[in-house]
């Protein structure tokens, strides 16, 4: 089969549209002929040699796939040879077929194409992992969501508003982006480029802060971020964009009675992720379905030209998702 190999590790410019083996499907697992795939930022992280996947995971990029089974390996009774499924993939998307754990899959419900269905796992999942059942959104919260363009942000933003209606968002965004952000439900967006987002958070609020963060800058962003806080509030770390290490004051956290959650979708055990999305399914797969919820896709790439599609998100300029296809 066609894959996305690296010559090393590097640029854009060490994608390679190779030949490389088949995948074999092992105990619980299937193999799927993948339609579409999605460019996630983690792919760009581990194509310069800073995120490698778990162990016994495929070391082709990719997070996602939505396609159809091909074949079952053994103890797999929950899909059919043909069905339309989507999945979490620890890694092996950028290829013409994947393996998946059968408990890491969905059905694609009718009404959601394959493309739309190949932004859902890894952004979604990571959005609703991170506000709803680790974060305990819901009810009348605020919630700052970072960088409002982006794949797992509008996601986020999305759900947020569909989950929980009453939540007020607010979300930082680059200047191009803010009227898209705001079209997406944000009740506030704040230009991150030219405003101090503590001070915009501080006067919207009236002093309070947000219930929640959703971070993925780090520390370029720690202080700020804590700055925005509410009493008893909670920063959830998802990236680190802008830096790994960074002073944090203590007292303030104590007495405010904060909390910093880190938390990543890609490491957890396998049950822990059979876990998460079999919540995700219930919970929000029935959206996707009734067109609640439509992921936004801003480019498509054939598979071979997926390196294109990594400068284009390195560029930044893209808003929502940007999909791979193997049918070019
Ligand atoms: N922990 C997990 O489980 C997990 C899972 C998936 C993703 N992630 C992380 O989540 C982050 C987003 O991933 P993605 O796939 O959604 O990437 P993406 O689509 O490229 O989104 C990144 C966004 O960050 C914005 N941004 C850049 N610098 C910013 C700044 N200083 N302040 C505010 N926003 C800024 C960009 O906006 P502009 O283009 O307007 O600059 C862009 O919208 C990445 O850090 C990724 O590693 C974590």
């Amino acid at each position: 089969m066609k894959a996305i190999t690296l010559r090393e590790f590097g640029g854009p410019e060490m994608m390679q549209y190779s030949e490389v083996e088949m995948p074999v499907p092992g105990d619980g697992q299937i193999l799927i002929k993948v339609i579409n795939s999605s460019v996630n930022r983690p792919d760009v992280i581990q194509r310069q040699g800073n995120y490698p996947p778990p162990p016994g995971d495929s070391e082709i990029l990719g997070l996602e796939v939505a396609g159809v089974v091909e074949s079952m390996g053994a103890n797999t009774s929950r899909f059919q040879t043909g069905d339309r499924v989507v999945a979490l993939v620890g890694g092996g998307g950028y290829a013409q077929y994947a393996l998946a754990l059968q408990d890491h899959c969905m059905s694609i419900p009718q009404s959601v194409s394959f493309e739309q269905a190949a932004c859902i796992c890894e952004t979604y999942i990571t959005a609703y992992l991170n506000l709803f059942i680790l974060g305990e959104l819901q009810g009348k919260k605020s919630v700052l969501i970072h960088g409002g363009g982006g794949g797992v942000a509008t996601a986020a933003i999305q759900l947020c508003k569909t989950l929980s209606p009453e939540t007020e968002v607010i979300a930082t965004a680059s200047s191009n982006k803010l009227d898209r952000v705001r079209s997406q439900g944000a009740d506030h967006v704040i230009d991150y480029r030219e405003q101090n987002f503590a001070d915009e958070i501080r006067q919207i609020t009236a002093k309070r802060g947000v219930d929640i963060i959703l971070d993925h800058i780090g520390a370029k962003y720690l202080e700020p971020n804590m700055k925005s806080l509410a009493l008893a509030g909670t920063l959830m770390l998802i990236g680190v964009m802008g830096g790994i290490k960074a002073e944090l004051n203590l007292a303030t956290m104590m007495v405010k009675r904060q909390r910093i959650i880190g938390s990543v979708l890609r490491s957890r055990p396998i049950h822990e992720k059979a876990a998460i999305i079999d919540q995700f399914e219930s919970s929000v797969m029935p959206l996707f379905a009734s067109a609640k919820i439509e992921p936004l896709i801003d480019a498509r790439f054939p598979l071979k030209d997926a390196a294109q599609a990594h400068e284009l998100m390195e560029r930044g300029g893209h808003f929502g998702k940007i999909i791979l296809s193997n049918q070019d």
